[in-house]
């Protein structure tokens, strides 16, 4: 680990030079509620992660994402933040945060927090401000309220839905305590929309920014970032394209004046050494359009959704790979690969069933999964998401091979989906079960014995402890602490480019550098392998007895290396 730690300062071969870390770095998200209790109330916190930093330079990771750690009243897991420039009690203090910040830099990991500029909670400030100084004031302008429809402004004015179902408009009560506007928000009713046609509104995320640039802080996940900007007319959305997707003209995705935001971000950002890194959460319609936000004077990257929901099938991979490296290499960026996060079901779940796409379809959380396939497919998934150039992101628990959650009683669940449709879609605290990080029964390490966390954790992850899995060489956690080490550590994984070979139907071939070959199989027959390649690593292992020698099985995965010619 000191060889580590030195040679990444060094820049030596095979390393990124130092200002550009963010261009093939691990990064591995925190959802902070869930990854480690060090108070024993039921709830991770800061000092939770304090305690877990050698695990994840163990592991590899070479920054952390955490998400918002900021006072709020917690209407969507922190995603509505009453005071941008503060860390919620229930987290530590903001003395805890700056010490994080310290002691993650001293184990070699960088700090990214998220960021989100779309909405406050109504609980912040300028919320209450804004319903008490009335209609037409600056501080109402802040947000977007209007007038209402119809006699008396009884009906919202316009039909845009919630993300979170029903409609995106809630009407106030005005100080005189009369019937008043409506205002937009299109998370929950407790996350109102900001203006980002105001000039105060833009002034203030600049100075948030700073505050915690000047922290110490490497860097921010910009929550909803293709969507700040929403068109003043506020047209009814244009329908969906046949086929699905998303429409041109969009009212509030991918609206042009949304660029002007990051330009001027990207040149705050650079007035810090070493220069501070803004990453996306972007969906727009194309790849094309999602590099136009990465831009040499734009965002330094976005998340790979298109990649996400990818299912594991060959061509479609080869199709979104590609897709992905010709439009990043078309500006300059560097791509991202990504397999899951705290929004969508556990890969591990996901890829146990026959369909593997994401939580789009209400419902699909009720299709069985056969986990000993998903915990398989999730081990050659990781082995192709790690040989690809770029950057990866790794959601916590998923190097545990942890499934989603799917059995939640509904009252324990706190996501507002949940509420919000009507039990329809049951929402997504299944994939944010807090960590099993030793012992034999819950809180099996999370918080202190005797301690009870937000979300109960199944009995059998008992098997899925970090501890036990730490103990085990085919474990999980093994698989991911070497993979990682290997793609930090073998020169030719360090390009920005991957170079296809012929591969039969159903299978990936892909060359990394002069000798590094990466082969995944998603066919239903073995993958045959060059003879005379040595064995770099395996998903599944294929030691004397298991198969032929030079072949690979179904669903697995496996980097070698070839002769010197
Ligand atoms: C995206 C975040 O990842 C999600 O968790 C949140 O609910 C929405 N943005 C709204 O902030
Ligand atoms: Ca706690």
């Amino acid at each position: 680990l000191r060889d580590r730690a030195g040679s990444r300062s060094a820049g030596a071969a095979g390393e990124s030079p130092a200002g550009d870390w963010w261009r093939r770095a691990a990064v591995y998200q925190i959802y902070i509620r869930s990854f480690a209790d060090a108070n024993g109330d039921g709830i991770g916190d800061i000092d939770g992660i304090r305690g877990r930093l050698d695990y994840l330079r163990d592991l590899g990771a070479d920054a952390i994402w955490i998400t918002p750690w900021y006072p709020s009243p917690m209407a969507d897991g922190g995603y509505d933040v009453a005071d941008y420039r503060d860390i919620d009690p229930m987290f530590g203090s903001l003395a805890d945060a700056e010490a994080l910040v310290r002691e993650a830099h001293d184990h070699g990991i960088k700090v990214l927090i998220d960021l989100v500029p779309n909405h406050t909670s109504n609980r912040h400030a300028w919320f209450r401000e804004a319903i008490a100084a009335g209609r037409g004031s600056p501080e109402r302008n802040r947000y977007i309220f209007r007038d209402g429809r119809g006699p008396g402004g009884d009906e919202p004015p316009n039909g845009w839905p919630s993300g979170f179902g029903g409609s995106a408009w809630e009407r106030i009560v005005e100080p005189d305590g009369s019937p008043g506007q409506w205002y937009l928000h299109w998370f929950d009713v407790a996350q109102p929309d900001l203006n980002w046609e105001d000039e105060e509104v833009r002034a203030e995320f600049e100075s948030i920014l700073r505050f915690w640039f000047d922290r110490g802080v490497d860097g921010f996940r910009i929550d909803v970032a293709s969507a700040l900007v929403k068109d003043p007319s506020l047209p009814e959305l244009p329908l969906e394209p046949p086929g699905g997707g998303m429409p041109d003209n969009h009212p509030y995705f991918d609206q042009e004046g949304v660029h002007d935001i990051y330009r001027s971000w990207r040149r705050l950002a650079a007035t810090y050494t070493p220069a501070r890194v803004l990453l996306g959460e972007i969906h727009v319609a194309t790849a094309e359009r999602l590099v136009r936000y990465l831009r040499p004077d734009e965002l330094h990257g976005a998340f790979n959704f298109p990649f996400m929901r990818t299912p594991l099938e060959a061509t479609a991979l080869r199709t979104v790979i590609d897709a992905t490296l010709r439009t990043h290499a078309s500006v300059g960026a560097s791509p991202t690969w990504v397999l899951s996060n705290h929004d969508e079901i556990r890969h591990a779940t996901r890829f146990g069933r026959a369909y593997t796409g994401i939580r789009s379809r209400p419902g699909d959380e009720l299709m069985p999964s056969d986990l000993a396939l998903g915990r398989r497919r999730s081990r050659a998934a990781i082995m192709l998401v790690l040989a690809l150039p770029g950057c990866s992101y790794l959601y916590q628990g998923e190097e545990l091979g942890l499934p989603e959650v799917e059995d939640l009683p509904g009252h324990l669940r706190q996501d507002p989906l949940w509420e919000g449709t009507g039990h329809e879609i049951r929402g997504r605290d299944g994939c944010r079960v807090p960590l099993p990080w030793s012992g034999e029964a819950p809180p099996f390490g999370f918080g202190p014995p005797g301690s009870v966390p937000w979300l109960p954790q199944p009995a059998d992850w008992v098997a899925l402890t970090a501890a036990a899995e730490a103990a085990d060489p085919g474990s999980m956690l093994a698989l991911y602490r070497e993979a990682l080490r290997l793609r930090r550590t073998r020169p030719d994984f360090a390009g920005p480019t991957l170079r296809w070979l012929p591969s039969p139907p159903g299978t990936l071939l892909f060359a990394r550098g002069r000798r590094m070959r990466c082969a995944v199989n998603f066919s239903a027959q073995a993958m045959p392998l060059p003879a005379g390649r040595s064995p770099v690593l395996e998903s599944v292992p294929t030691e004397a007895g298991s198969l032929e020698p030079d072949a690979l099985q179904p669903d697995a995965a496996a980097w070698f290396e070839l002769p010197e010619e």
